[in-house]
């Protein structure tokens, strides 16, 4: 298919190309993470190095590949599951260091664009608290078109600056959900470490839930609230060990698991899932647990509407 291919660039047209023939939409994106996955560098380096010559074998990989997706099957199974949102999280010093959630929370994503058939570049998903773009940035490598919102002015400007290093387009906000036009429409909300700072989680969880397609998921990390949480995320964090400036969070505003899990009832969402994320001291890690003492995430589905 790509005898005739010498650079980076000119196999990757070829294979677009090839791609958008059969009527792949995502075809150029699929190329991109195809060749980036068998050249073993990232789509912004691909990029950079379009005039590189290609040898044999890489042509020869790049060609078996592309036969896979010619043949319609998934690029998240022909890199395998896991390999794929790897992909996503490269790190490189010019990418945010992934959390834990982050891995579980494109797991999370991709089971649900697996499961109904949808494609990454078509989902619209919404960051609310972006932060530095954490979560945004990994999604935008998939191909998904991302909203980042956030209302400290510090922190866009910081994920702007980072996103343009990565050549990254992603829509980032200054403002709040409060502030959103709840007519806007997504097929994920992300609220990660955001509700325990919001002064009225209902009406936080509603404006969210308002705009999210049916079907569509939210995912919420969060803090529990109990003596373990007092004593670990505020004496520990803030007083102890000072992970976190003094004050950063209010123990009065961390919410339960059964608390939260009403609250999204209230809002029309059905808890799908959930999980603990805690702290192992040995390895100086975070790692996802069946333990939600503390630190803990809760998935939650709009009903889809229902077929006449
Ligand atoms: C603890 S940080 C979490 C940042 C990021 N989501 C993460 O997990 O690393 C909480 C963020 O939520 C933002 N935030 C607080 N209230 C918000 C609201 N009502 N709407 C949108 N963002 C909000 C804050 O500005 C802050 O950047």
């Amino acid at each position: 298919m790509l005898a005739a291919t010498r650079t980076i660039a000119t196999a990757r047209y070829a294979l677009a190309e090839k791609f958008s023939q059969v009527g792949i939409d995502s075809a150029d994106v699929d190329a991109r993470l195809l060749m980036a996955h068998v050249l073993g560098i990232d789509r912004a380096e691909l990029m950079a190095n379009g005039e590189r010559a290609l040898n044999l074998d890489e042509m020869k990989a790049i060609d078996a590949l592309g036969e896979r997706r010619l043949k319609r099957e998934p690029v998240a199974r022909i890199f395998g599951r896991k390999e794929f949102w790897n992909l996503s999280l490269q790190v490189s010093p010019a990418v945010l260091v992934p959390r834990p959630e982050t891995e579980t929370v494109i797991e999370a994503a991709l089971d649900a664009v697996m499961r109904d058939g949808l494609q990454m570049e078509k989902l619209r998903i919404l960051d609310i608290g972006c932060g530095a773009g954490l979560l945004c940035e990994p999604f935008t490598r998939l191909g998904a078109q991302v909203i980042g919102v956030d209302p400290s002015a510090t922190n866009i400007a910081a994920a702007k600056l980072h996103a343009d290093k990565g050549h990254l387009s992603i829509d980032y906000r200054c403002t709040t959900v409060e502030q959103m036009d709840v007519r806007e429409r997504f097929d994920i909300v992300l609220a990660m470490e955001v509700v325990e700072h919001v002064s009225d989680i209902g009406m936080f969880l509603n404006r969210c839930a308002a705009m999210l397609k049916p079907g569509g998921l939210m995912l919420v990390s969060t803090l529990n609230r109990n003596w373990k949480s007092f004593a670990l995320a505020i004496v520990g964090a803030e007083y102890v060990l000072r992970w976190l400036p003094r004050g950063t969070h209010q123990w009065d505003k961390f919410v339960t698991p059964n608390e939260l899990e009403l609250a999204f009832e209230r809002a029309g969402l059905q808890v799908t899932g959930e999980r603990g994320v805690i702290y192992n001291p040995f390895a100086d890690r975070w790692q996802l647990s069946s333990d939600m003492d503390v630190n803990y995430m809760l998935v939650a589905e709009r009903a889809k509407e229902k077929s006449k």
